[in-house]
């Protein structure tokens, strides 16, 4: 999730570009940088760390007469983040300017026929590799950078959103997208680009809002948008913003965590990227090749990291045939654990910053044994820690409490399952093949059913305002969904809340079962039901009211029946999570809650 800005006018380009810059701070970046052209040079000016480090470059440099010129943010993916990973960078002709976002799939090969070609490459990344292919396509345009780019993006496969500049143009700028967001604002005398509307909002509050495949050519007086492939124009509606800043940072949500909790089709999109085979088959996971299919895995996380840890041993039991053993990092660091050679330690972290699961890794590594680290945040000490490590790609998660970080987590294990299934010759082409289609089927499905999900907690929330605690019960791979469910009601709403193993219920939380004492309970169409209705048939003899998240056709009476769409098997995960997290949001917004940043939380815990 990177920031990005581009600008044609009359203005001096480069303080408005820093300036939209940090409007879009809340996408997060850990480099900045800038591109212009002045005396008929292309500049680029570029910091590793905060955009504080950028301005202090800038402030030593003369002053920027260029009106017209871009910046990014940069969220790594490719490439840690450092100077010369950092966004916009040139072709090796330095004639050309790319800033992206977004992910290269192929960048591997086009880098590798280039390289043959003689460009030689001064990044890690797969941006430079594309604005290099577009350099290349130049020679077969006979200098035309409209036609360059089209040409260049037929070969391209993945995600991004693009901004181009070339020094042959100083007053023009070039931009397209595909499952990367991009927005043109329209002003008088000048025209922008931007990741999100924040970066130009304060010049012009008219958004032409891009489709995937569409390419856009700016000046500061003009604009036209075509279809990428063929160039063909292409009609588009200006829209007039009604958004202050802060809502147009939420997307127009009302909270980052409702936004968030929307994003999370994105995420498993993006989580899925570059990790499965065109054939469609096989998951790709190169970071773990190295490694040999662990024989036991130890998984240390804390809260909702340890969830997502737990939910993955079912799986990666049931699937890959690998005994798992779930540790609470802050109790596993302080244990003194037995932890066999032929072990290895997966420590799951959203910030790749708490430090009860760097102190569990450093145990391990003291005893011996490999670490994966599985974290969202790219260069985060985790993930320097680790051995190996895994990216969640969720993108910055900005309010306090994780949502569509765990459900990274939970796309990231399951490919880790279907991975090391395969590998180990555990799990049957054809049943990995079919889980990979349904966990690809599944943003679509979660895109439909959000919006009816977030109607149904909103009635939820209404009815249940008044509690002052809650039984969250489910079995299997549905108790630690469960357990994330009550710690989302607890953290955000501060109402107490208990997940607890279904088949737990009898052997003493019953006791707590009255008319005032109402239970969350996940009772879907899975080996597990049977069992679960009957713990609910003990529930409502005590009297206690049920909320119960069901599917359609299941023969369960309670009285507040919460009907998901169905997903087959460990899939369920996936519909689950947004439910208990909407639960928690509507009733913490409905209560006026501070959502985003709950009392006494931090977003990292990197204290002991
Ligand atoms: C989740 O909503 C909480 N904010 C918290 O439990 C969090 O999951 C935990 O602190 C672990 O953080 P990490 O994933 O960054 O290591």
């Amino acid at each position: 999730m990177c920031g990005i800005i581009g600008y044609c006018g009359h203005r001096p380009a480069v303080p408005l570009v820093v300036e939209g810059l940090r409007r879009l701070e809340y996408r997060g970046y850990d480099s900045a940088g800038v591109s212009f052209v002045q005396g008929g040079r292309l500049s680029v000016i570029r910091a590793e760390g905060k955009l504080s480090g950028l301005e202090k470059k800038l402030e030593s440099q003369h002053v920027f007469s260029a009106t017209s010129g871009m910046g990014h943010t940069r969220w790594a993916t490719h490439g840690p983040p450092v100077e010369k990973n950092a966004h916009p960078h040139l072709d090796h002709s330095g004639r050309l300017a790319i800033i992206h976002n977004g992910i290269i799939e192929n960048y591997q090969e086009i880098k590798t026929e280039l390289a043959q070609k003689g460009v030689e490459f001064r990044s890690d990344t797969d941006s430079e590799v594309l604005v290099n292919l577009i350099a290349h396509c130049l020679k077969d345009t006979g200098g035309d950078v409209t036609r360059a780019i089209s040409k260049a993006l037929s070969r391209v496969e993945g995600a991004y959103a693009i901004v181009v500049m070339s020094v042959d143009h100083p007053g023009t700028l070039w931009a397209t997208r595909v499952a990367s967001p991009l927005v043109m604002g329209v002003g008088t005398g000048e025209n922008f680009f931007g990741s999100d509307i924040p970066a130009f909002l304060p010049y012009t509050r008219d958004v032409v809002f891009l489709e995937d495949g569409e390419l856009v050519r700016i000046t500061a007086s003009s604009w036209e948008v075509m279809e990428t492939a063929s160039l063909k124009p292409v009609e588009k509606k200006v829209n007039h913003i009604n958004w202050d800043v802060q809502a147009a940072e939420k997307g127009g949500h009302k909270h980052f965590m409702l936004k968030e909790i929307f994003e999370q089709p994105k995420v498993i999109r993006d989580c899925l990227l570059g990790r499965i085979s065109q054939q469609g088959g096989q998951v790709r996971l190169p970071e773990l090749d190295e490694l040999p299919v662990p024989e036991r895995l130890h998984i240390v996380a804390c809260g909702t990291s340890y969830h997502a840890g737990l939910w993955g041993m079912y799986l990666l039991e049931k699937y890959a045939g690998i005994p798992v053993q779930v540790e609470i990092a802050s109790e596993f660091r302080y244990r003194d654990p037995i932890l066999p050679k032929n072990g290895v330690v997966l420590a799951i972290s959203q910030s790749g910053e708490t430090m009860d699961t760097m102190a569990g890794i450093k145990l391990a590594k003291g005893r011996g044994l490999p670490v994966i680290g599985l974290c969202n945040v790219v260069g985060s000490s985790i993930s320097r820690e680790a051995d190996y490590v895994v990216y969640s790609q969720a993108g910055p998660e900005i309010s306090v409490a994780s949502t569509k970080a765990m459900c990274s987590q939970l796309a990231a294990l399951l490919l880790l399952t279907l991975y090391w299934g395969r590998r180990s010759g555990r799990m049957a082409e054809d049943d990995c093949a079919r889980m990979l289609r349904e966990l690809q089927a599944m943003p679509q499905m979660l895109e439909e059913a959000l919006p009816g999900l977030r109607a149904k907690a909103q009635r939820l929330a209404r009815h249940y305002a008044e509690a002052t605690s809650f039984l969250y019960l489910g079995r299997g791979p549905s108790y630690p969904l469960a357990l994330e469910g009550a710690l989302k009601l607890k953290e955000i709403s501060y109402i107490h809340a208990e997940g607890y193993a279904a088949g737990e219920m009898k052997h003493g939380p019953i006791a707590l079962i009255d008319p005032h004492f109402p239970t969350f309970a996940i009772a879907l169409d899975d080996e597990f039901f049977p069992k679960v209705k009957s713990n609910l048939v003990e529930v409502q003899a005590r009297a206690g009211e049920i909320l119960a998240l069901t599917n359609e056709g299941l023969d369960l009476a309670v009285e507040q029946p919460w009907t998901l769409p169905r997903a087959s098997g460990p899939l369920a995960a996936f519909v689950i999570l947004p439910a208990v997290q909407l639960f928690a949001y509507e009733m913490a917004d409905y209560l006026g809650k501070d959502v985003d940043q709950p009392r006494n939380l931090a977003k990292s815990v990197t204290v002991e």
